[in-house]
């Protein structure tokens, strides 16, 4: 990715900082779903999609930790990386359904996060951001579909939690837009 000509994140209308905190704390969450999967699961397939996901992940938060000054990220990350940890740690322990049911979920809602930021992101004009946006929001795209591809039938109480995760999400970006 060609970090020289992103523009400063300081340069960030007021709208568009609010739209990147959500993402660096969203993708805090993300990489800690994985870890929290990872402690507790010992399923080998789950294990390798979980590893996987994780180190793309991870490459999503880099690129928004080295950009966005500690000023520009949310003040709620150990709750972000405590609840991404839980709803991971959770979804490992109900098993491989629970787990592709729960990242469908987690995805599903990450696209459509990122797809909202295109017209503000095309306004804006920086195509290396918006370049980046776009390649995350497509990777995302691939971990909701490999994630539902594996989906079977779901318990009530399954379809419950997976309202919960979908509704929590919303909440905590409604949150660390502001915070
Ligand atoms: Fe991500
Ligand atoms: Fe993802």
């Amino acid at each position: 990715m060609n970090c020289a000509s992103l523009k400063q994140a300081s340069a960030l209308p007021p709208y568009l900082a609010g739209e990147m905190r959500s993402n660096h704390a969203g993708e805090t969450g993300a990489v800690w779903i994985y870890k929290g999967i990872l402690a507790l699961s010992v399923d080998g397939e789950i294990r390798s999609f979980a590893e996987h996901h994780l180190a793309t992940e991870q490459e999503h938060l880099a690129f928004f930790e080295d950009w966005l000054s500690s000023g520009h990220k949310s003040l709620f990350l150990p709750l972000w990386r405590l609840s991404g940890f839980i709803l991971g740690a959770v979804s490992a322990l109900g098993g491989r359904r629970w787990v592709y049911a729960s990242i469908e979920a987690v995805e599903t809602f990450v696209v459509q996060h990122y797809e909202s930021q295109y017209p503000a992101l095309d306004e804006y004009g920086d195509a290396v951001l918006f370049s980046a946006i776009r390649q995350f929001c497509s990777d995302e795209a691939s971990h909701r579909d490999e994630a539902g591809s594996e989906a079977s039938q779901r318990s009530a109480f399954l379809s419950a939690w997976c309202s919960l995760v979908s509704f929590g999400s919303e909440q905590a970006v409604k949150i660390a837009r502001k915070i």
